[in-house]
């Protein structure tokens, strides 16, 4: 066990918070046994008490402490992708505090794929609450640095573990009924999940305020933000009260005409390396005093599910 990690679990069994890397951002995590711990990850993200919070573990044995009623579905997806960016919604134990599942009868639960967050969880031997290490509705962080930047002196400790390798929030799947429905999209994707299943899965369409991440206006930049279909309609709106501005885009040849105070910025075309890049792009362009962001909106597939959901939600608003 290294030093670092020995002074986090020592922290988290005094019921302190310790924010730590995962393959998709980074957590802010406390004992999920400890109700007066978990209370201080709401006061620390200044986030509403009934936003339920994903609970982490180290190992599938550990489920069953925390979930009743697994189903074999469930099961399968657990040994298909995790360790990993996928959070399941389980119906929960009875033990489990109301301040963790916002008083829910379910409880998520995800074991995630990062050595620093894997070495963490065993020394720790139990389970953390950790939602994303951001204040409430805005950018979750992707580095270290990003998380001192949002929390500063709210969390005791913050273990470094380099730019999370995923940058967006696991895919949510409900698991707690008979069919299993997507909650919130992520870089796990519903083709992905069903390929394992062989069985249709549902996404849920309407804005659940269950879910923190479907609340509009969530996963926001603090500069106004746009989503632009066909950048070719962008130069109508470079008039001054838009400038300085930056422009995301895919397609960066077909914005001819652009004024030097727009700067553009070329975006992957895999959805992989874009959702890599996409939150620590938005973190430094919200640091350069802009009056706008415009991105443009990126394909209708499948693969960039996860992407089109965060950018509609930083664009509402
Ligand atoms: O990738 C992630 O999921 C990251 C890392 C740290 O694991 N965590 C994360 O946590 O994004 P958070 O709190 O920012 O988002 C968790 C989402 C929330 O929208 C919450 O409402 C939902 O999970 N959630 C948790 N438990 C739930 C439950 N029992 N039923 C429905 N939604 C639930
Ligand atoms: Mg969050």
């Amino acid at each position: 066990m290294t030093n670092e990690i020995t002074k986090a679990v020592e922290i988290l069994q005094r019921g302190g918070l310790v924010a730590f890397p995962t393959e998709t951002v980074y957590g802010l995590g406390a004992d999920a046994a400890n109700p007066s711990a978990v209370a201080k990850i709401f006061a620390a993200k200044n986030r509403p008490i009934d936003h339920p919070l994903i609970v982490h573990i180290a190992e599938i044995k550990q489920l069953s402490y925390w979930a009743r009623d697994v189903s074999a579905t469930a099961l399968k997806l657990a040994n298909s992708f995790w360790p990993g960016p996928l959070t399941m919604i389980f119906k929960k134990a009875l033990h489990v505090s109301d301040l963790v599942t916002g008083s829910q009868d379910t409880i998520g639960l995800r074991i995630p794929n990062h050595p620093v967050a894997f070495n963490l969880l065993k020394s720790f031997g139990g389970a953390l609450a950790a939602p994303s290490a951001n204040r409430f509705g805005r950018i979750s962080p992707t580095t270290a640095e990003a998380v001192k930047e949002e929390l500063g002196d709210n969390v005791d400790a913050i273990l470094a573990g380099g730019q999370c390798e995923v940058g967006v929030e696991s895919t949510i799947l409900d698991v707690s009924g008979e069919t299993p429905v997507i909650l919130r999209p992520g870089m796990i994707t519903l083709k992905q999940i069903e390929a394992v299943l062989q069985q249709p899965v549902l996404v849920q369409r309407k804005n659940s305020p269950r879910v923190s991440g479907s609340h509009t206006s969530h996963y926001a930049p603090i500069t106004t933000t746009n989503l632009v279909k066909d950048l070719r309609m962008l130069s109508q709106y470079l008039s001054q009260d838009c400038l300085p501005c930056a422009v995301l885009a895919l397609n960066p040849e077909l914005f001819s005409y652009l004024s030097n105070e727009a700067q553009l910025i070329e975006m992957p075309k895999n959805p992989k390396e874009y959702a890599f890049r996409l939150y620590q792009l938005l973190r430094d362009l919200d640091k350069q005093g802009l009056k706008r962001i415009f991105i443009e909106m990126v394909p209708n597939e499948h693969e960039w599910d996860a992407i089109r959901d965060r950018l509609r939600r930083a664009a509402v608003g």
